[in-house]
């Protein structure tokens, strides 16, 4: 990776390693907007239409940059229904990256973790990963399965600083094995960038020791690679052993251990669609029946050629240092000021965005009034900003209609890669800070609308009381005609 220097080294910035040639033109509606806005969203900010929203920091999925070479090849798609050209080129950057030798295509990263669990869970079924994934464990959970998160103790502390703070607990997931049997675990899951503890990466040594545990045990090792791009970026900053070898080395290093590999390419590859590979023919032929019935065709499984033009190009850039280092620069650049200002932070920066610690933000808000929500409305009210809920609100309830509150309470502000420029990410840090100050003023929300599956999607709720109002008045007050 190259280096460049400030020569005024406390003016150093992240300094992006790209020009942008393609905008699309924002607007900000005004804080008295901005409540009324959120508030007909029913607090959700899933449900704030896109034109009302100056910073969209929902997420990172599918609304990452592309290249002009992503985009030209784009342009280039052989749209036929069986047997494209578009497929075999895709399949070629695959064995580039992963060095795989079979594919199976599906639409987005969902879509594979339905075939996978529909391919191997059963009722009665454990399955191990380091931390569960929102629609993962919906799916295992709808065949009968069971998720076990075994994830290192640190991992769960936000202000533990450690590198690989999604790293597996090796000795928890060897006592899992032995105390429930590997014939009742049909893979263990590896999420890499772990997504709800705040983009932590696991090192390169755990994800192969989880490989080699699986092996020694008959069972079958499954990497969800939809974040590795932010993990190999960490694995190769922060861990010895990879100082010196380059991403696609160490990405073949993990591939090789490996049973089987899936993702969602609106993450990995700055594309959208997603897949599954691997080297073992007969997992995939156990899977591959469930493509043309669930996704498509075998050579497009639900994806548009355009995309998966746009994925190959992107999953080889992929394995540019220079390219996927903007997105963890940029978020460590967030954090940093939020965190010197004193706002809690998950920390260290991980990837995929900057992740504030909503308990810690807003102590004496009780669990059951939704504090990574409350933040959530709170922060569009304040800038225009749209985050997403990392708590509770994220979690399903309990069997018994008990809230299941979430071990984190996080509101997640997504840097999608190579979107916004450093002034927009400054203004964030700004109204951020802002909130921190006036978080007083931040009351809770309650359920007016509550889904069964997924109800952070569409569910909807109403602020307790009138702080939203105050808040803007407050805004107000102290940023006069601005807004
Ligand atoms: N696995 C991980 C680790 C993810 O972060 C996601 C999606 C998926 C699987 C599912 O992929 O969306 O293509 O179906 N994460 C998005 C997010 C939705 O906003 O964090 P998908």
């Amino acid at each position: 990776m190259s280096v460049i220097n400030f020569y005024q080294k406390d003016h150093q910035v992240p300094l992006e390693m790209h020009k942008v040639r393609v905008v699309q033109k924002l607007f900000l509606p005004s804080v008295e907007e901005r409540v009324a806005k959120i508030r007909e969203a029913g607090n959700n900010t899933f449900l704030l239409q896109n034109k009302d929203v100056f910073m969209d920091m929902l997420t990172d999925s599918g609304v990452n940059a592309m290249s002009d070479n992503q985009v030209a090849a784009s342009m280039q798609a052989d749209d036929s229904y069986a047997g494209s050209e578009t497929y075999n080129r895709l399949v070629k950057a695959l064995k580039e990256v992963f060095k795989t030798e079979y594919f199976l295509p599906a639409h987005q990263g969902r879509a594979c973790e339905n075939i996978l669990a529909e391919s191997f869970v059963k009722p009665g079924d454990v399955i191990p990963m380091n931390f569960h994934f929102t629609t993962t464990k919906a799916h295992i959970t709808r065949m009968g399965g069971r998720v076990e998160e075994l994830v290192i103790k640190e991992g769960l502390d936000p202000d533990y600083i450690y590198p690989f703070k999604g790293n597996f607990d090796i000795p928890r997931l060897k006592a899992l094995i032995a105390e429930v049997g590997a014939e009742h675990i049909p893979f263990v899951r590896i999420e890499a960038g772990t997504n709800l503890i705040g983009g932590q990466p696991l090192s390169m040594e755990n994800m192969l020791e989880v490989a080699k545990v699986c092996r020694e045990n008959g069972i079958m090792s499954v990497l969800d690679a939809s974040l590795l791009q932010d993990n190999l970026y960490f694995i190769k900053t922060r861990e010895e052993a990879a100082k010196n070898m380059t991403i696609k080395e160490i990405t073949h290093k993990i591939a090789d251990a490996i049973d089987l590999i899936y993702f969602s390419s609106r993450k990995l590859g700055f594309s959208r669609g997603g897949g599954i590979v691997s080297n073992n023919n007969d997992l995939i032929l156990k899977m591959k029946e469930f493509i043309p019935l669930f996704e498509g065709f075998l050579t497009y499984g639900g994806m548009e050629v355009r995309a998966m033009e746009a994925m190959a190009v992107g999953l080889l850039e992929t394995m540019d240092e220079e390219i996927i280092n903007q997105g963890p620069q940029f978020i460590e650049y967030l954090v940093k000021e939020l965190d010197d200002y004193g706002v809690p932070m998950v920390k260290p920066a991980g990837g995929l965005g900057a992740h504030i610690n909503a308990s810690a933000f807003l102590p004496d808000m009780p669990h059951d009034q939704y504090p990574a929500g409350a933040l959530a409305a709170a922060l569009y009210i304040a800038g225009g900003i749209r985050g997403m809920e990392r708590g509770s609100i994220s979690e399903q309830r309990n069997e018994d209609g008990t809230e299941n509150y979430a071990e984190l309470e996080l509101l997640r502000l997504a840097c999608p890669r190579r979107v916004f420029t450093l002034s927009q990410i400054k203004y964030c840090a700004d109204r951020v800070k802002w909130l921190y100050d006036n978080r007083h003023l931040i009351g809770g929300l309650k359920w007016k609308e509550e889904p069964q599956v997924l109800r952070f999607f569409s569910g909807k709720l109403e602020a307790i009381g009138d702080w939203q109002y105050k808040l803007a008045d407050k805004f107000r007050e102290d940023f006069g005609e601005s807004l």
